[in-house]
């Protein structure tokens, strides 16, 4: 009798570790708390109501916002935790931040300090856990400032204001039908399907690619009255169809967790657009650069696709604040680009 031979995430790790023979092995053992802390929120969110999980309230009735003023379900506080509790102790990390700690997050003194930043969102599209639609969670690993690695000082926000280009790794857990986690160690992108009996992330997507075209487009239509005008275009024309400037149908798509829509994109090609508008202008866009926009782009890239501001590659601008928003299009590189150019022609 033969079994499928599949590779592990860790066995994946120490393949791509062989082109830096240099490599201490830190940076493998990183990645795997941070699957080991997916895999704790997976079974989190599998277990539903029978966790006593879900819902806004905390234990004792009362709720909690974070710092961009949205409410905190306490499955985003409970994933927040397994994040920093399962990758703090390893010794690999100077420091962290993530969307539901309005500063960043020190490694306690008792602890040995790395030279690795961890940014992450630990729950996406939180908005959907009562409603058991997918959710996931997003991280980015950065390089700490070699002061930081020197001294081991505590880490300040200014640390972590570093552009997307800089990104050592990027991936995200998707919490559904199966739980997956998709990689980027700047080398393609590999997707991993958890086997619950195994308790381990298996190789099943060993080199994901975005379709450059596409007939799909995701947006949230009930801003379209906040659009800006290339963004009106773009969409006119999906709409349009056949008959119209694109000459075929569109078909339109809207999960609410970016992460499932980055993931559908990754399989099947497709856009996302949650575009800069004028709905409050304190928020120039709804995601967020450092932890949504920057490590979905990396991957986007990674595997071909594209992801940008419509003004600018996302992976080139200069982050300015930790919890920055930013308007956020990614996917197949043509539709992409064509938006770009709608961005670029004058009005
Ligand atoms: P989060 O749950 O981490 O705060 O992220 C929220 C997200 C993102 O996943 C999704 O694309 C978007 O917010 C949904 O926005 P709408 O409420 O406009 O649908
Ligand atoms: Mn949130
Ligand atoms: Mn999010
Ligand atoms: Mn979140």
């Amino acid at each position: 009798m033969t079994t499928r031979r599949r590779y592990t995430l860790t066995q994946y790790l120490i393949e791509q570790r062989r082109r830096f023979p240099s490599a201490s092995g830190d940076f493998n053992a990183l990645l795997l708390d941070v699957a080991l802390a997916c895999k704790a929120i997976a079974r989190s969110v599998a277990f539903g109501e029978l966790s006593g999980m879900p819902g806004s309230d905390l234990v004792d009735g009362s709720t909690t916002v974070n710092v961009q003023g949205e409410e905190q379900k306490r499955l985003d506080v409970i994933s927040n935790i397994y994040f920093t509790e399962m990758t703090e102790w390893g010794g690999h990390l100077a420091g962290m931040a993530s969307e539901e700690m309005d500063e960043p997050y020190q490694i306690p003194k008792t602890m040995q300090r790395g030279k690795y930043l961890l940014v992450f969102d630990p729950l996406d599209g939180s908005s959907n856990i009562d409603v058991n639609v997918t959710v996931g969670s997003i991280f980015s690993i950065l390089r700490a400032p070699q002061d930081v690695i020197d001294s081991g000082r505590d880490v300040v926000e200014a640390d972590f204001l570093q552009p997307g280009t800089q990104q050592m790794a990027a991936g995200y857990a998707l919490y559904g039908p199966t739980a997956m986690m998709v990689l980027t160690v700047g080398n393609g992108v590999a997707g991993f399907t958890l086997d619950p009996n195994l308790g381990q992330f298996m190789l099943t997507h060993p080199s994901m690619k975005v379709p450059e075209d596409t007939h799909e487009f995701a947006i949230n239509a009930s801003n379209s009255r906040f659009w800006e005008a290339p963004v009106k275009r773009y969409v006119d024309e999906c709409l349009a169809g056949k008959t119209g400037a694109r000459g075929k149908d569109f078909n339109m798509r809207w999960i609410a967790s970016m992460v499932a829509e980055a993931h559908r994109i990754l399989l099947r090609g497709g856009v996302f657009m949650y575009p800069r508008d004028t709905k409050d202008p304190s928020k120039p866009g709804r995601l967020r650069l450092l932890y949504e926009a920057n490590p979905v782009g990396m991957i986007i890239e990674q595997a071909g696709g594209r992801a940008s501001t419509g003004r600018e590659p996302m992976l080139t601008v200069q982050p300015t604040a930790l919890h920055q928003r930013i308007g956020l299009v990614f996917g197949s590189k043509n539709e992409v680009e064509r938006i770009e150019r709608y961005h670029a022609e004058p009005a």
